[in-house]
């Protein structure tokens, strides 16, 4: 099916399965370079990073381990100001190689509260790997180590990512028309 509904919007294939698959299996291959020995800590941000992950998982032939990480939004007791709380942290991050893994990287908001959390934990060092870059969008200062494909500034769904909680299952990528 090359349009699909979802709710009020119309989509378009985008980026197809196998595509998606090459392009993070290319990833895969840069980590395993680069980590040889180094037993770096995955952290994966759900929800949208979750097919990702596993895909990328799969192709990863390095000593590791993964956890899952969540940035919930709560009101700040002193202010009325957003504040974006790391939750899910259960290992030890001192002195540890992270790798962060994102769904996509859009503005970057999400990014730099992630790392200003992650700082707290004192790793040794911390990349970021990312499915998707919107590249024309993304302004803030960290680097993004690792990019599987990077996408022009439109609204996509599929492999991951919804739109209003829905169509995280489609393992192709599809853009809004
Ligand atoms: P950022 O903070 O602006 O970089 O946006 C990051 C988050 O916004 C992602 O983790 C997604 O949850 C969501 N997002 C950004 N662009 C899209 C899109 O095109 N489709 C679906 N979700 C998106
Ligand atoms: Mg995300």
């Amino acid at each position: 099916m090359n349009i699909i509904k979802v709710k009020d919007k119309e989509f378009s294939i985008f980026i197809k399965s196998d595509e998606i698959l090459n392009s993070v299996a290319k990833v895969a291959n840069q980590i395993n370079h680069d980590y040889k020995d180094k037993n770096p800590l995955f952290l994966v941000v759900l929800n949208g990073a979750f097919m990702f992950a596993s895909d990328l998982m799969k192709k990863i032939d390095l000593e590791c381990e993964i956890s899952f990480v969540k940035l919930s939004s709560y009101e700040g007791t002193t202010s009325t100001e957003k504040v974006k709380h790391l939750i899910g942290i259960n290992e030890e991050i001192k002195g540890r190689n992270v790798i962060v893994v994102e769904d996509i990287v859009d503005t970057g908001i999400t990014i730099v509260h992630m790392m200003e959390e992650l700082k707290k934990y004192e790793p040794a060092d911390v990349k970021i790997a990312t499915l998707l870059l919107k590249p024309e969008k993304y302004d803030k200062g960290y680097n993004i180590d690792y990019v599987a494909i990077e996408i022009p500034n439109d609204f996509i769904i599929g492999y991951g990512l919804d739109y209003d909680g829905l169509a995280r299952n489609l393992s192709d990528i599809y853009k809004i028309v």
